[in-house]
Parts: structure tokens; C-alpha cells; sequence
């Protein structure tokens, strides 16, 4: 469903991202992994178009080439993107903020409603009348997920959803991501909380320093302590 090849992205001068690769297939969940500053925002920017991708990068969408593309045309084609910070209306309710994101259905896949919505994320549906400002983090990051399934994404990138948040929150957001594969989406997120991967991938690629170091499954990483301890913080 998407494929990462040889991208390379440059902040002014710094080279940031160096050749990742990355394959996701349909319906699968692949966490990207690495510690503070490794390039996992960058990646997914860079996927998304908010960061542009150097001549001679390729990523390719449902077959569709789309590095260069502005990032208006890459979520019209379904792709969707959940930043690190939490982009909530904070004047709107959570109702009006998921009427926002409505978008029409694409693949077969069921249209989300917020009745749908509302059965992943149950804390949501007992506040529909709140404003967004009055919520805590971890609802606000929850709501910004609902929001982007609104808009009937086949992809969604999700950058560090489980940050940040409480620990009885982070294992409500490891069912909601469940919850969202079982509902037949591919789901790529950015994670340093390996326990938390675990709880909700399929498979990793680990990045450092803008590359990619290791992929293979959750089971795999299981069995490599040397490079748990060499590239992430555990
Ligand atoms: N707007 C920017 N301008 C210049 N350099 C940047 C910018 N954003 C990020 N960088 C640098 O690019 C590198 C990769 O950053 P990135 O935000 O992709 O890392 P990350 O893996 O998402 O880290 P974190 O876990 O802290 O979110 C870092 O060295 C960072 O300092
Ligand atoms: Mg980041």
C-alpha cells in the first residue's frame, strides 16, 4: 500500500532523512521507532509533503507516485496524518470538531461515523457536547485521531500517539489502534515507547540518525537485545 524508497529530505543544509526505505502493506500496523530527534516526524512529513522529499526519492501510494506532491493532493488520495501536536478546534465541540473532518468514503471500506467513533473511543461519547479546550491531553489527542477517521483515510500516520499521555489512557490508544486495524485501515506510527509497540504493531523499522538501521516483526525485535540497547531507549 506504501512504498518508501530512497527518500531523502534536508532541513536547509542538514541532511536529515538518507535513503529510507520502508514497505507497508495493507492493513498491516508498522511502527517506526528511534529515539528523540532519529527522523520520525521528519519521515512522515516527508511521506506527507509538509517536508519536501530531494530529487530522487520515491514514495509511492496505492501504486500512486506522490513524493512532490503538495499535501492537500496526498490526503485527498486517503492518506492521513496525525502531527505530535494535538490539532483540536478548542472553541468547537467534540462533535463539531469530528463534523469537520468528514470527508466522503473511498475502497469499500465502511464510512466512520461518530457513532463509530464513539465505540473506539468511549471516553469521547460521554463529552460530545464539550469544547475541545476543556478536554485533557489525552482526550484532545484522541479527538485529533477520531477527527482524521472522519475524513475516511486508507493510511493513517500517526506521530507518537501514546506520548505524553497517562497510563491508563496510553492503554485505551493501543485499543483504539487495534480497534482501527480490525476496521480494515493501515495504520503507520512513530513510537519511542517500545512496550507500547508492541502492544499495537505488526511490524518495526528502527531509524537513527536518518537511517534506517533494522526492520522486521515485534516477535523478531523480541529476540535482538543488542539492538534494542543500541538504538532505543530501554
Ligand atoms: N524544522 C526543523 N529545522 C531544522 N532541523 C530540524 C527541524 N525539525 C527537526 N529537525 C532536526 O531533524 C532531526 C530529526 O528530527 P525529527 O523531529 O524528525 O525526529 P523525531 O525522531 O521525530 O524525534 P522526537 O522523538 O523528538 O519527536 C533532528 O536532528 C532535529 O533536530
Ligand atoms: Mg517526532
Amino acid at each position: 500500500m506504501l512504498s518508501v524508497r530512497q527518500l531523502n529530505a534536508f532541513y536547509g543544509r542538514a541532511h536529515i532523512l538518507r535513503d529510507v526505505a520502508l514497505e507497508v502493506a495493507r492493513g498491516e500496523v508498522l511502527v517506526l521507532l528511534g529515539r528523540n530527534g532519529a527522523g520520525k516526524s521528519t519521515t512522515m512529513k516527508a511521506i506527507m509533503g509538509l517536508v519536501r522529499p530531494a530529487p530522487g526519492s520515491s514514495v509511492s501510494f496505492g501504486g500512486v507516485e506522490i513524493a512532490g506532491s503538495p499535501p492537500y493532493a496526498i490526503a485527498r488520495l486517503g492518506l492521513g496524518y496525525v502531527p505530535e501536536d494535538r490539532r483540536i478546534f478548542t472553541d468547537l465541540t467534540v462533535m463539531e470538531n469530528l463534523e469537520v473532518g468528514r470527508q466522503p468514503a473511498r475502497d469499500g471500506l465502511d464510512p466512520w461515523t461518530p457513532e463509530r467513533l464513539f465505540a473506539i473511543f468511549p471516553n469521547l461519547a460521554a463529552m460530545k457536547d464539550r469544547p475541545g479546550g476543556r478536554m485533557s491531553g489525552g482526550e484532545q489527542q484522541m479527538l485529533t485521531i477520531a477527527r482524521t477517521l472522519m475524513g475516511n483515510p486508507r493510511l493513517v500516520l500517526l506521530d507518537e500517539p501514546s506520548e505524553g499521555l497517562a497510563p491508563v489512557i496510553v492503554q485505551q490508544m493501543a485499543e483504539a489502534i487495534r480497534a482501527v486495524k480490525a476496521a480494515g485501515l493501515t495504520v503507520v506510527l512513530s513510537e519511542q515507547n517500545l512496550h507500547f509497540a508492541e502492544r499495537v504493531a505488526d511490524r518495526a523499522a528502527i531509524i537513527e540518525k536518518g537511517i534506517v538501521r533494522w526492520t522486521g516483526t515485534l516477535d523478531a525485535l523480541r529476540a535482538e537485545p543488542a539492538i534494542k540497547a543500541q538504538y532505543l531507549s530501554v
